[in-house]
């Protein structure tokens, strides 16, 4: 196991969370050299010399071996991770938003340069989904993935089915951290959209555009519909799906479901997401964790840093079945 030297580039929710994880976690044999912020006169719970404004002071640093990337800005995310790919360095990021739009692009460079680049972090917080999926990529076996991948509306819908008003619970979703710093990406489905793009790339090497994506939020609900659901024992949930159809091509959408009793998305409430992967030979299987929030997202950054600790050159497997399996906006009526 290499000693990891990190730049870390953000120290939010999720950076300072894993600030302070790795300080407390020596097996992980990862220590942070320095954090890139962008306002040096917040407040902050740490050294001051750990912390400057200069992006090149990490990405020149020849000491530091991998990059860190957890800012919010999706823009400059993209900007740091692809200089740091130029400059060799191998990447871990939660940037949802800035990995599905530029997925394609940035497998293509991670590629000519030999770096790692890796990203479970972005797609339901704690849940190792995307590594999950990784083990169905070359045997064409996978028919489905159907999951709750936004904490923040899961946790809006629970609160209202409890009877709390939509913007005191989106109010809170922002408090607990869970909520994005622009509300509307998480309210109008597009993290959703964002997270069901990198998942089609992972499951079925399609690499597309989350506009390209049939999405539609949770503002829309009516509390017409919040009745209709309790009277019939219904819950309202925001779900995330990709199906193969029998004409091979895939289907993926972002919409609000009623979803039954005997679903296992039934019981995912609150911050917490779920994912039902189902393939020919194994049925179903279901994923269920913390979502959203500074230590379960940081759980999954530590399980990349420990992934490319270990094997140093972590790759996910190469996307590279995109003739196989094209995308249909054909909406499917075999559900
Ligand atoms: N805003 C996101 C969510 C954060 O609520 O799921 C985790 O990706």
């Amino acid at each position: 196991h290499k000693q990891l030297t990190i730049g870390l580039f953000g120290f939010g929710v999720v950076g300072e969370g894993i600030y302070r994880v790795l300080n407390q976690t020596p097996s992980l044999y990862a220590s942070i050299k320095k954090v890139c912020i962008k306002h040096p006169d917040k407040k902050r719970d740490a050294p001051a010399a750990l912390f400057t404004t200069n992006y090149d002071e990490l990405l020149n640093d020849e000491e530091i071996n991998l990059i860190v990337e957890l800012i919010d800005d999706a823009d400059e995310a993209y900007k740091i991770v692809t200089t740091a790919f130029r400059k060799g360095k191998s990447v871990i990021s939660a940037n949802k938003k800035m990995i599905a739009e530029h997925l394609q692009e940035l497998i293509q460079l991670q590629q000519e340069h030999n770096v790692s680049f890796l990203y479970e972090a972005a797609v339901c917080g704690s849940i190792p989904v995307v590594r999950n999926l990784e083990e169905y990529f070359d045997n064409d076996l996978l028919q489905s993935i159907s999951g709750i991948v936004n904490g923040s509306t899961n946790f809006i819908l629970t609160q209202v089915a409890d009877g709390a008003s939509y913007s005191e619970a989106l109010l809170e979703a922002q408090q607990k951290g869970f909520a994005e710093s622009n509300p509307s990406l998480d309210v109008e489905g597009f993290d959703a959209t964002n997270k069901l793009t990198i998942l089609l790339a992972h499951a079925y090497g399609i690499l597309t555009e989350p506009a390209s994506l049939l999405r539609q939020g949770i503002t829309r609900l009516h509390a017409k519909d919040a009745a209709y659901a309790s009277e019939k024992g219904l819950k309202i949930k925001l779900v995330a799906q990709a199906r193969k159809l029998s004409s091979g091509k895939v289907a993926a959408f972002v919409l609000p479901q009623f979803v039954k009793a005997d679903s296992q998305l039934f019981n995912v409430n609150n911050e917490y997401n779920g994912v039902i992967i189902e393939s020919k030979l194994a049925d179903k299987q279901f994923f269920y964790g913390k979502g959203a929030g500074r230590y379960p997202t940081s759980s999954a950054v530590t399980s990349d840093i420990s992934a490319f600790g270990y094997h140093y050159q972590y790759e996910y497997k190469k996307l590279n079945r995109k003739e196989k399996n094209a995308l249909t906006n054909d909406f499917y009526l075999d559900v």
